[in-house]
């Protein structure tokens, strides 16, 4: 009786503590072709900006790295295993394009996404493709990458390309993956490819171009596949969430709404409301002008292309990690940069576990960009190689408590979830840096995957369609 009356308690204890979780949201985890394939000059691939840039590094690489291009039913395997209702992977533009244009396809590397493909949906998982996740042609690289005009072009024939090819399998396009990255990291600081250091010019002009490529890569979508396929063509934008370093200060949490719309606000404001966000507009030109510039460093739109690049969504994809603490900052005027434009400063180094602060972010990109839907497509905690990883475990259930508050609680339509990664790859210079929910040994050459417990549970989580706090 005693014994009966506590497993009693217990049970409803567990039931109480299980979270249902809505019918119309889907679980996928996500992963990037650099960052998994190898095969870096296999089968008639042509060379990267990354494989230039991190051969010229000397450093670790991505030529092998999970060695996807020839372990991808396994893979397709795990993922199956795992439950996921679709998988995120990027496309190497130069497997299909060796060196970016149509003057010669790559039939072997055309073959290999369509077996991805063809596999993902037997298996009953569907395939949400990013067209592009950084691994920039290098022969178009030499050409200026997104700093050259004509960078569109070349973007909306690989963008047909893709959609000629596999459009009747796929329902989720996204055209670029995190915008942001590029343009500070590649344009900017120069710590990631093509490591050009020119920031306060660079980074500006990078997403002038890029937001007219995407543009170009949805239109085509829209106008030659939409009513054939009848898919949906997103981005993936990124952000932090912030928080005033000091509670009270008004200062503080008006810095925290300024860097979200230098970040954010940067690629949605065009492709949603169109034009830059207006407190870019106004901070960057009169820095400039102080500076004793005749025009502004953020390049101006012209009405034809704001009318080209808005509403060019079906849906807003965004990935996040962290939370920051970020407070207001006069920056002295004369050494242009993006961080002195915002007039925001955080510490990275500071990891603030504030689950919240999802649910809050979602909020702000619905309120301000109104979505017909949202996908979070990345999400999820770098840690070092462990197979108990209660604290990715302990990350994701705290991230999707609040993504289903967002969605219950304040009625927010988002359709799709991701861990980012599938499995530990390469995370742009290093294998130290783990994201994976299955380990990768990268010292085996037969690149071993094994299950971590972070991905036991997502999966229980996918089957049961309960979050167990
Ligand atoms: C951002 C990028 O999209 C992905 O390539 C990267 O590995 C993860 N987030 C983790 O940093």
């Amino acid at each position: 009786m005693h014994f009966k009356v506590i497993l009693i308690f217990s049970l409803l204890e567990w039931v109480l503590a299980a979270r249902k979780i809505p019918d119309n949201l889907l679980f996928g985890a996500a992963t990037a072709a650099y960052q998994i394939e190898g095969a870096w000059n296999e089968d008639g691939k042509g060379e990267s900006m990354w494989d230039r840039f991190e051969h010229d590094r000397g450093g670790e690489n991505g030529d092998i790295t999970c060695d996807s291009y020839h372990k991808w039913q396994e893979d397709v395997a795990n993922a199956k295993q795992l439950g996921l209702n679709f998988y995120r992977f990027s496309i190497a533009w130069t497997r299909i394009l060796p060196n970016g244009t149509l003057n010669s396809i790559n039939q072997k590397g055309i073959d290999y996404y369509l077996n991805l493909i063809k596999a993902l949906k037997d298996a009953g998982i569907e395939p949400m493709v990013t067209i592009y996740h950084w691994d920039m042609p290098q022969h178009l690289n030499e050409l200026g990458g997104f700093l050259n005009p004509q960078f569109a072009d070349y973007f909306g024939d690989f963008a047909r390309l893709v959609y000629q090819l596999y459009g009747s399998y796929v329902k989720y396009w996204i055209t670029i993956n995190e915008p942001l990255s590029i343009c500070l990291g590649g344009y900017g600081s120069g710590q990631t490819a093509p490591g050009l250091k020119l920031d306060g010019d660079g980074n500006y002009q990078c997403a002038y171009v890029l937001l007219k490529a995407h543009a170009k890569a949805y239109r085509i979508y829209d106008e030659e596949f939409k009513s054939k396929y009848n898919g949906e063509v997103g981005i993936s934008l990124n952000t932090n969430w912030f928080e005033p370093a000091k509670e009270d200060s008004k200062e503080d949490s008006l810095a925290c709404e300024r860097i979200l719309q230098f970040m954010f606000g940067w690629f949605a404001n065009p492709i949603s409301n169109g034009n830059w966000p207006q407190v870019m507009i106004d901070r960057i030109a009169n820095r400039s002008a102080l500076e004793g510039l005749a025009r502004s460093r953020l390049p101006e739109f012209t009405q034809e292309e704001i009318e080209y690049i808005k509403g060019t969504y079906d849906f807003i994809g965004f990935n996040t990690y962290k939370v920051y603490k970020a407070e207001n900052i006069d920056y002295p005027i004369g050494n242009p940069s993006y961080n002195y434009d915002s007039g925001v400063s955080y510490d990275t180094d500071v990891f603030y576990f504030y689950p919240e602060g999802f649910r809050k972010l979602i909020n702000f990109i619905n309120h301000n960009y109104n979505p017909s839907s949202i996908i979070v497509t990345e999400n999820g905690l770098q840690t070092g190689d462990s197979l108990e990883d209660q604290d990715r475990i302990e990350y994701l259930t705290g991230y999707i408590d609040n993504l289903l508050d967002a969605i219950e609680l304040d009625g927010i339509n988002v359709v799709g979830y991701t861990v980012w990664s599938i499995m530990d790859n390469f995370e742009w210079g290093t294998y130290a840096n783990r994201f994976g929910l299955i380990r990768t040994d990268f010292e085996d050459a037969n690149r071993t995957r094994t299950w971590k417990a972070s991905a036991k549970w997502y999966q229980n989580l996918i089957a049961t369609r309960e979050l167990k706090n």
